[in-house]
């Protein structure tokens, strides 16, 4: 999603924006843009494409100054062109870059438009530098101008400004989407996240919702919308490997898989406390006072939990809703059964999932943050915070921070259990024991690439596929089919088993292929059975399974085994096949694996 860097008091300003920017390309973007402040005039680069596009463009006429604010954009309002990429500028005064939607934007631009400001793109974002120009045309100072603009928008918005007028500053507001201040020796900077100043400084200061401030060479102002100074410390985030590189892998996406016994690992130890104990940080009396919880999140994290359902109820006898986060607020949901929410994000900035623990928060339910990124907005917002210590995901579609919640979430399923008294020492343990086996159970599962290669060529021809799976692998099977149709664009759908003959069959025709995940568990037959019939209907089963739930199928086409588990485990460990899957047929197919077309890592838009 949109990327926002800015720096002020730099000499090397348009290098140091670039390489920030590229820190943000994980984020997923379409086009990319910086502009400077040269000899008192703007100085602006836009391009389509990939950052490269933009670098070339720099480096056949370098931008100078030493102010400046760059942009990576995903296409919202307006399609992807050059004169829709940020930075925009306004009577050659003003630039902008912008990310969020104003949701009053037509509102703001008829007005504009009827008073004489000539608009150049189609985006929303435009309006808050015509505003800026308005403002400023009105004798206004930096910060009575930025009120002004901030009373008129509706929306979200993570926002830098930079003007002639004042070219000693940016001017920055946030409200909803992300924004970091970076404080360096002589110069500051501003970033989506704090990762993409990870070069320049640790030492941030991050804003809080309806915060604006004026950034200096020398620091930075912070003030809330009414104009009151505010004071918002500054932390030093954690050494962050910044621009982290594949690692001799073709994609990043190829090396986060193989990232996930570590991931696992340092996950685990972050749920262990000193006794070595699970822990869900929080007291036993704290956990036996929650007796029913609400789980809130956005794609590959909202199928964790939809996981971690099966594992919460049946461990701890705790009641659980699992809640597509854009749905759970506007639904105006009776949230009296529950007591707690769980957030659960990657990022830790998706903004649905934001909204939605907000409005559990503001119903009086207790919050619980489950992210990856320890200082973002969710972790900083939620009542308590479970790590997963994946490290930095770089690859769009997710993959070892979704095992890593998954650890995280039986953790906390275990401790939950173990306050209440649903479990005893002993069954505590050996699932501990299991968890700590994890790790070596998915190193061993990560030898499968050359298993899968010949089946993900065959799949790589499908049109459709379907995905199948029962009890806590129904929503693993709903997963695979998100990985295999956000990365290889081979339409996929994944379904209970047990469903399928409530419609879903009638698509099985002759060849279609239908991955099917099996484990040794209580509904193993059952599970079984229902493949039998979309095997004698012509599915071509493509099976991964436990290896010793083999015997129970001898109609699949294919069969990839992992090793035998605990059948709590086995969502864990058969997640990895269905990566290594969907990863292998898209590089078949040639597709853009790491930035899959129209996704963003990180989703900061209603
Ligand atoms: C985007 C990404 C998905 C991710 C989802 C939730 O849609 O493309 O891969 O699962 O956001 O992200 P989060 O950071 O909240 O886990």
């Amino acid at each position: 999603m949109c990327g926002i860097v800015g720096a002020v008091g730099h000499e090397q300003c348009s290098e140091v924006i670039l390489d920030a920017l590229k820190r943000l390309e994980y984020r997923g973007y379409d086009s990319s843009g910086i502009v400077t402040i040269n000899d008192g005039a703007i100085a602006l680069k836009r391009a389509v494409g990939k950052l490269a596009n933009l670098d070339k463009a720099l480096r056949a006429s370098p931008l100078i100054g030493d102010v400046g604010i760059g942009h990576t954009r995903w296409a919202t309002h307006g399609g992807v062109s050059t004169e829709n990429a940020h930075p925009h500028v306004a009577a050659d005064r003003v630039a902008i870059v912008h990310n969020g939607i104003i949701e009053n934007h037509r509102t703001i631009r008829r007005r504009l438009e009827a008073v004489g400001h000539k608009f150049f793109s189609d985006t929303d974002s435009e309006v808050l530098a015509h505003l800026f120009v308005e403002a400023l045309d009105a004798g206004l100072d930096p910060a009575a101008a930025t009120r002004r603009v901030l009373a008129e928008i509706d929306g979200a918005y993570a926002f830098a400004m930079m003007s002639i007028d004042h070219p000693d500053m940016l001017i920055v507001a946030r409200n909803a989407s992300p924004l970091a201040l970076g404080i360096g020796d002589a110069a500051c900077y501003i970033g989506s996240d704090a990762i993409a100043l990870s070069h320049l400084t640790r030492k941030v200061v991050y804003l809080e919702d309806h915060d604006y401030a004026l950034v200096r060479a020398d620091g930075v102002s912070v003030y809330q919308a009414d104009g009151t100074p505010v004071n918002r410390e500054a932390v030093m985030v954690a050494a962050s490997p910044g621009l982290v590189d594949k690692g001799g892998y073709r994609h990043y996406m190829e090396k986060e898989i193989h990232e996930q016994p570590d991931a696992i690992a340092h996950s685990l130890a972050a749920m262990t406390d000193e006794s070595g104990r699970l822990t869900a940080k929080m007291s036993d009396d704290e956990l036996r006072s929650i007796n029913g919880i609400v789980m809130v999140a956005a794609g590959t994290s909202h199928y964790a939990t939809q996981i971690a359902r099966y594992w919460i109820e049946a461990l701890a006898g705790v009641p659980v809703a699992c809640e597509v986060a854009s749905e759970y607020h506007y639904r105006q949901p009776v949230t009296a059964p529950y007591d707690t929410a769980i957030a659960i994000s990657q990022s830790g900035e998706s903004l649905d999932t934001m909204m939605a623990m907000r409005h559990a928060a503001k119903s009086g339910l207790k919050t619980i943050g489950l992210v990856n990124v320890a200082d973002s907005t969710i972790a900083r917002e939620a009542d308590t915070v479970l790590p997963t210590r994946a490290g930095p995901e770089i690859g769009v579609a997710s993959t070892k921070a979704f095992t890593a919640q998954l650890t995280v979430l039986l953790c906390f399923a275990v401790a939950l259990a173990r306050a209440k008294g649903q479990i005893d020492i002993a069954r505590a343990e050996t699932i501990h024991a299991e968890i700590q086996g994890l790790p070596r159970l998915v190193g061993k599962a990560l030898g499968l690439f050359d298993a899968i290669r010949p089946v993900a060529h065959q799949l790589s021809q499908a049109k459709s596929a379907l995905y199948l799976g029962r009890g806590a692998l129904y929503p693993l099977a709903l997963e695979g089919a998100l990985k295999l149709k956000e990365l290889s664009y081979i339409h996929a759908e994944g379904f209970a088993s047990g469903e399928m003959k409530h419609g879903p069959i009638a698509l099985i025709e002759d060849g279609l292929p239908v991955v099917a995940l099996l484990a040794a568990d209580t509904v193993m037959t059952k599970a079984s059975s229902n493949l039998r019939e979309a095997s004698a209907r012509g599915g071509k089963i493509i099976l991964l399974c436990e290896a010793r739930a083999t015997d129970e199928v001898d109609y699949a086409s294919a069969v990839v085994t992992v090793p035998d588990v605990d059948p709590l485990l086995a969502p864990i460990l058969l997640a990895i096949p269905a990566q290594i899957l969907a990863y292998l047929t898209a590089v078949e197919k040639g597709t853009d694996v790491d930035q899959p077309r129209n996704l963003a890592k990180s989703v900061t838009v209603e």
